[in-house]
């Protein structure tokens, strides 16, 4: 694979919930543009604690102290330094969790929600951009005719589909996924991965997976985590054929974990 430009880069991050216990350390990571990386490794080893840095998520939950930097390009701006905006963040960087979570609103609402927010009154635009979305999150076809109905009447893997289409229509650089399908049944779960494919194409994607299987289909880039530390970073046919570190192999062998 041709090595791509970087997107994002995570350069020597600690982060902690509290003063005394570093829940990931020092973790240097580069995401490269127009690709999917998947983190993976054991419960607890500080996935979904990486990825709440990237959207200042842990800022909701009260003073919190980054030690290091995530920097975003081409701006080359450090989105964890204290005199960035969280909100601003949250408009570059997308996330969508493991229970699908739409609003309690119609299915167009859902989407024009986030447009709403930012200030976007043009009907015709906001139009566009909630079947533009819809399309790519792979849902159109399924529910253009009731696009005023509710979206709690989706089944979850159309309601996870709208949370992607929803994530989309702000236009971020980075889609954040944590765990986007473990809730999913098989069907649902392939729909979700082949739409990866086409998502990459408009954003880079950064996913949490306990599936191995689905990081090596879907993910170009690989990052095994363990006890707070990035263990191994690679193009994914690498990590999972032929894995440098020892943890890594006994990791995707199921030695472990
Ligand atoms: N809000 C929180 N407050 C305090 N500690 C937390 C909080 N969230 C997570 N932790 C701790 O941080 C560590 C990493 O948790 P994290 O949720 O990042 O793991 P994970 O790799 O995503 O695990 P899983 O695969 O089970 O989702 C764990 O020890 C966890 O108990
Ligand atoms: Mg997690």
């Amino acid at each position: 694979m041709v090595e791509k430009s970087k997107k994002a880069e995570v350069l020597n991050l600690s982060f902690g919930y509290s003063p005394a216990v570093k829940v990931i350390r020092s973790i240097n990571l580069p995401i490269y543009q127009n690709t999917v990386t998947a983190l993976i490794g054991p419960s607890g080893c500080g996935k979904s604690t990486l990825l709440r840095c990237f959207n200042r998520m842990h800022d909701l939950y009260g003073q919190v102290k980054y030690e290091g930097e995530i920097k975003l390009y081409p701006e080359s701006v450090n989105i964890l330094s204290s005199t960035v905006d969280p909100i601003e963040v949250r408009m570059k960087v997308g996330m969508v969790f493991q229970k699908p979570n739409p609003f309690p609103k119609s299915i167009f609402e859902n989407i024009a929600y986030g447009l709403r927010v930012r200030g976007i009154k043009k009907r015709s635009y906001i139009d566009d951009k909630v079947e533009d979305s819809l399309k790519k999150a792979g849902l159109w076809d399924e529910v253009s005719s009731r696009l005023h109905t509710s979206a709690a009447a989706l089944s979850g893997g159309q309601q996870q589909r709208l949370c992607i289409a929803r994530a989309l229509a702000t236009e971020p650089d980075l889609l954040l996924l944590d765990e986007p399908t473990s809730a999913l049944d098989p069907i649902s779960t392939a729909h979700i991965e082949e739409l990866l494919a086409e998502l990459k194409k408009s954003v880079t994607i950064l996913m949490v997976t306990h599936n191995l299987h689905q990081a090596a289909r879907t993910a170009d880039y690989t990052a095994f985590m363990y006890l707070g530390d990035l263990i191994e970073f690679g193009e994914s046919d690498q990590i999972f054929t032929n894995p440098k570190e020892q943890r890594t192999e006994n990791y995707i062998t199921g030695r472990f974990g």
